[in-house]
């Protein structure tokens, strides 16, 4: 709609965001990631899912934001919760959480209509060396990829970085979910892969808004969907982990929005 939204969209269909829109993403990416410093205390052994979805839900309410999951294409929580070889997309239920479970919470709440996706790693109990191996990457490969975030550089380069990262490590990308585009709406373009060559995609200009979000696997990058139509599993039941920031290309390089306030995004923050 003409003079509606001042926004240029690029060839790519990229919407291209305002220096003051900036400033929305950062309040609702600061929820988000509050929110999961505030759940880590409930990540103990014998705690359902469920209640710690429960609590996101209530911390959503109380701060006057909306979440964006509940209702989005049928889904009914606040938060996805990921379990050991759950890929994403984990409903919260009944299920207790077991000594060494591995967790990823992923919380996307909406202020003012900006959108802030944020996810992270926990542990219940006690971290074995080989899953605390597997967190570190995950996390690391996060990091990769968002330090190829500056205008000039491309799409492919984020996803080369985190591959040629995690392969290193001999752990593998999931192919099959990826990072998005996000602003005024939850997924936009562009498809934010974790995997690629050097040079390729699209070119990244400052005021583009998008979520990187890694999926990375001890064993083989094959998943596959439950008959529930949202959990997400590895073929080969290996473990699985995630970390995702939702952040803005600037003239220089790019601003994170989900950082978190207590300087606990790192699941081994604490050991
Ligand atoms: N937050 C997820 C993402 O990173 C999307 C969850 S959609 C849901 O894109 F419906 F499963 F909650
Ligand atoms: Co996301
Ligand atoms: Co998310």
């Amino acid at each position: 709609m003409i003079g509606k939204n001042k926004g240029r969209m690029t060839k790519d269909g990229i919407r291209i965001y305002e220096e003051a829109d900036f400033a929305g993403m950062a309040a609702a990416g600061k929820l988000a990631a509050q929110i999961l410093d505030e759940v880590a205390e409930l990540v103990t052994v014998g705690q359902t899912t469920g209640v710690i979805d429960k609590f996101i839900e209530d911390r959503v309410t109380a701060a006057g934001a909306i979440s964006a999951t509940i209702g989005y294409k049928g889904y009914k929580h606040a938060s996805c919760i990921s379990i050991n070889h759950v890929v994403c997309h984990g409903i919260p239920g009944d299920k207790k959480l077991k000594d060494g479970d591995i967790v990823n919470i992923d919380v996307t709440v909406i202020v003012d209509g900006w959108f802030g996706d944020t996810s992270r790693m926990y542990v219940a109990g006690k971290l074995s060396r080989k899953t605390e191996r597997l967190l570190q990457v995950t996390h690391d490969a996060l990091f990769k990829g968002i330090e190829a975030v500056k205008p000039g550089n491309t799409f492919g380069d984020i996803g080369a970085a985190i591959q040629t990262f995690v392969e290193g490590h001999r752990m593998s990308v999931v192919r099959d979910f990826c990072g998005h585009g996000l602003g005024r709406v939850f997924h936009a373009p562009p498809n934010v892969v974790h995997y690629g060559r050097p040079g390729t995609g699209a070119v990244l200009e400052p005021g583009m808004l998008f979520t990187i979000e890694p999926m990375v696997n001890l064993g083989r990058p094959e998943t596959k969907v439950l008959a529930d139509d949202w959990t997400a599993v590895t073929r080969d039941k290996s473990l699985s982990a995630q970390f995702e920031h939702s952040i803005g290309v600037t003239e220089t390089g790019y601003e994170i929005f989900t950082l978190s306030p207590a300087g606990k995004y790192h699941p081994t923050y604490e050991l």
